[in-house]
């Protein structure tokens, strides 16, 4: 093929109907992930409102709302009444995931509903796992991160999702969930999780900020991308059904390295700093919010993610 004059690539940017026709990606709801915070009392927030906390009274009709928009899946995070060293809250058969899942399950059948399987809500330290002294000890942790994994199974998860980043939690979770007759129940796995900087206003929304330290002992550096490849073969062996690549956007090389080397579904999660990014510059009048969030969502489908949690999804539904 002759090069210019010949070929011009315009030729089919010259209309909407033109570009509809030979656009490679699209955005479809179905292929999101809407965030919600569970915890003692709804507290609205003002500039992040997907990063606002709900009761379960309320989350019920919220998640009636994002249904009737269209929204398909939500993933829920829970934040107790109260924490304690263990994070005993975590696997409470009365705790906040449980009830609120229940109370979901009911209310709108038709939601799929996942769930964060994670101890920092819910351990006093803010940590992702248990202590010994100032370390983590991996190996405790997985077996309470497990029993997470069970109760919310238990009390309707469609799927559960470690995000703890312990070595060994996927084949303990899968194990925990076959012994307990949950062997249907998907383990959607947050495979390379970075230790990043963009999950600040997450941790104020769920109230977990680590009390000492950081998680750089056990969450990836953001230098790595060979390494979020292992820790994926491995979340594979162990038998996870789909893999996570968090946060998305700073590591859209990942999210396509993953792609290529994996068959299982693979997810991105556009995390909460990637959210307030974008609110904080739309509401200075900087960039348009909408624009600005539609372009990244593209570029996450478009780097090979097949499912996305993301804080627009429910105002994507207005906006698709
Ligand atoms: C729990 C968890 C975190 C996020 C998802 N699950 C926080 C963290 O690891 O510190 C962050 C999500 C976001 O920033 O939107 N471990």
């Amino acid at each position: 093929m002759s090069a210019f004059p010949a070929t011009r690539l315009r030729r089919f940017r010259r209309s909407d109907r033109l570009r509809a026709l030979v656009r490679e990606t699209r955005l479809d709801l179905d292929d999101f992930v809407l965030p919600y915070f569970v915890g003692p009392q709804t507290e609205p927030n003002a500039d992040l409102p997907a990063l606002g906390r709900y009761s379960v009274e309320d989350l019920v009709a919220e998640g009636q709302e994002a249904a009737a928009l269209g929204v398909s899946a939500l993933i829920l995070f829970g934040i107790p009444d109260e924490k304690d060293a263990e994070g005993s809250g975590a696997w409470d058969d009365d705790g906040v995931i449980q009830r609120a899942l229940r109370a979901l399950r009911e209310a709108s059948p038709g939601l799929v509903l996942l769930t964060d399987v994670c101890l920092c809500e819910y351990t006093s330290h803010g940590h992702c796992g248990v202590l010994d002294g100032e370390e983590i000890d991996n190996d405790a942790s997985v077996e309470l991160l497990a029993r997470t994994a069970v109760s919310h199974a238990a009390a309707g998860a469609d799927a559960v999702c470690p995000s703890d980043m312990m070595d060994g939690r996927v084949a303990a979770s899968r194990a925990a969930l076959d012994e307990h007759g949950y062997g249907e129940t998907p383990i959607v796995s947050y495979a390379a999780k970075y230790a990043s900087a963009f999950y600040g206003p997450f941790r104020e929304a769920a109230d977990s900020t680590p009390a000492f330290g950081d998680r750089r002992g056990y969450q990836m550096d953001p230098a790595n991308v060979r390494e979020a490849l292992r820790e994926c073969a491995l979340d594979v062996e162990e038998g996870a059904d789909a893999l996570l690549v968090k946060p998305a956007l700073p590591n859209l090389d990942v999210l396509r390295a993953v792609r290529e080397r994996f068959d299982l579904p693979v997810g991105a999660y556009n995390v909460s700093g990637e959210y307030a990014m974008l609110k904080a510059a739309g509401a200075r009048g900087w960039l348009d919010e909408r624009q600005a969030a539609l372009e990244s969502l593209t570029a996450i489908f478009r780097a090979g993610a097949d499912l996305v949690v993301s804080y627009w999804t429910k105002e994507l539904a207005g906006w698709l």
